[in-house]
């Protein structure tokens, strides 16, 4: 006994509050980030909260994220942390699916998301923002909800890019209506309780076949055109398979449509439009946050907003002077950039990334055992001043040169994640963000509201407290000239 105790390699530290047990549910739920902070000022890098049976370790800083990002999955699983999401992505589709086939569904969404791709979704990205200011943002100048805006605009885009043409231009409503109650049935008592009877779970399942049956409808129609179309390139002595592709819509419906596993099998009408659901869930909140703080936080900064406008005056006109939004120009937008990934610094929507440890994981001196649920939290790592100097001033040229203060060690800056599961959409919101912020800085002055607003820790993505006003009056405009 005492051999074996002598070379188990220790624990690490387990932080408590309060009486026992019932401490630390209680601290946890009244704040789930500020009770881990408090584990982390304690203890250091790597900690425990005991959650009656079960054990969170949490890893802080570059350093100890690389046991979590560089893992496998057999070492670090996803699935078991993530299953809440299963009633709402459907069975057999990502966290419920064995990991083979998990994997190749991933790497259909990551073809849906490669650069050709989204040089295709920019004109929709661009047409839908300047359309949405145009009959929202109505008159000489007014007061809006930015949050609210962006919300209601970044479900048109996801609608137009993901999930096709036919969605955005018949269905949006009835989509819509059908996301709010997907989204209103993942709440935090779901992620203990999926199936617990509650009224916001049977909307939600109720909303989940009905997106199925939605999607079946518009495939089917999709692969009618498609057949009718090819036959008759054929009666008229055209190649058919040409003539389909020349009208073949290019989202990402598509591409699952088109996509087949290794075995040859196609996905199945359910497998795709529970993937359409997850992509959709993976970008709705995060990016409505983060071109939120985006702006709420350069508005109160004078001399930010003036190197913006600056920066879009240099790189968005093209050779005509004209205002010109594409895909080549919004990479070349770096200041715009900086501040959308200090807003992600300061207010990573997603507090913490989870894994179930499969294979006991090393770090420092401690043995981190099987079934522990491990985590590193965007929100207390990209706080730390030995990595960000001043990591409460916003300061988005921290991460030009020659400071790069991002690049001097791996997995600093996780607001996307990192390693093998980083977000595949972070450039779609790279560029869905600076598309937004481009026309607003085009078509108007605006002003911050107020007091910066609070995050809400409450929420399973973590946005600023409502309200979120801005004041805007609309710019001057010399046919088009910037
Ligand atoms: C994964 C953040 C937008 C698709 C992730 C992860 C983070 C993240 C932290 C890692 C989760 C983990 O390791 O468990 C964000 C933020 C966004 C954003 C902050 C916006 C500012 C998007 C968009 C899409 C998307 C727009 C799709 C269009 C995905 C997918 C994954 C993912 C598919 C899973 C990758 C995997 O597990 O291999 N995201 N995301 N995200 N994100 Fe995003």
């Amino acid at each position: 006994i005492k051999r074996t105790a002598a070379s188990t390699p220790p624990l690490p530290p387990v932080y408590s509050e309060g009486v026992p047990v019932v401490g630390n549910v209680k601290a946890f739920m009244s704040g789930p980030m500020q009770f881990a902070r408090r584990g982390y000022q304690a203890c250091g890098e790597v900690f425990t909260l005991r959650l009656g049976w079960k054990r969170l370790t949490f890893l802080v800083g570059p350093a100890a994220h690389a046991v979590f990002f560089r893992a496998t999955d057999e070492e670090l699983d996803q699935a078991p942390v993530y299953s809440f999401s299963v009633p709402v992505f459907g069975e057999g589709v990502v966290y419920d699916a064995p990991l083979p086939v998990r994997l190749e569904q991933f790497r259909f969404v990551s073809t849906a998301l490669r650069p050709s791709r989204l040089r295709e979704y920019v004109p929709w990205m661009v047409r839908e923002a300047e359309s949405y200011f145009q009959r929202h943002w109505v008159g000489d100048s007014g007061t809006a909800d930015i949050l609210q805006s962006l919300s209601q605009l970044i479900i048109l885009t996801a609608s137009r890019c993901l999930m096709g043409r036919e969605v955005r231009e018949h269905l949006f409503e009835e989509v819509s209506q059908l996301y709010h109650d997907l989204d209103q049935g993942m709440q935090p008592l779901s992620v203990f309780a999926p199936h617990a009877p509650t009224r916001a779970h049977w909307r939600r399942d109720r909303a989940h076949r009905q997106m199925k049956r939605l999607f079946h409808r518009v495939m089917q129609e999709r692969r009618q055109r498609y057949a009718a179309e090819a036959e008759r390139a054929q009666r008229e002595g055209r190649d058919g398979q040409v003539a389909v592709d020349a009208v073949k819509e290019a989202d990402m419906l598509q591409t699952f449509m088109d996509a087949t596993y290794k075995s040859g099998k196609p996905l199945s009408d359910d497998e795709i439009t529970g993937l359409l659901i997850a992509v959709l869930f993976a970008g709705q909140h995060t990016s409505t946050i983060t071109g939120s703080w985006t702006g709420l936080l350069a508005l109160r900064d004078a001399a930010v907003v003036q190197q913006l406008h600056e920066e879009q005056a240099q790189v968005l006109v093209d050779e005509r002077g004209q205002f010109a939004i594409d895909y080549d120009r919004l990479l070349r937008l770096d200041r715009l950039h900086r501040c959308i990934k200090e807003a992600l610094r300061m207010y990573p929507p997603l507090i913490f990334i989870m894994r179930q440890v499969m294979q006991p994981r090393q770090y420092q001196q401690y043995t981190i055992p099987t079934g522990d649920i491990l985590v590193v939290s965007p929100s207390i790592s990209m706080r730390l001043p030995q990595v960000f100097a001043e990591p409460d001033r916003y300061d988005p040229e921290r991460y030009a040169p020659p400071r790069e203060e991002d690049k001097q060690a791996p997995f600093s800056h996780i607001g996307f994640g990192g390693g093998r599961h980083a977000c595949m959409g972070e450039q779609f919101a790279y560029l869905q963000i600076k598309t937004i912020w481009s026309v607003l800085l085009r078509d108007f002055d605006m002003e911050a509201v107020g007091a910066l607003p609070q995050p809400d820790y409450e929420a399973m993505v973590v946005g600023p407290k409502p309200p979120c006003l801005v004041r805007w009056r609309r710019r001057e405009r010399n046919g088009g000239n910037v």
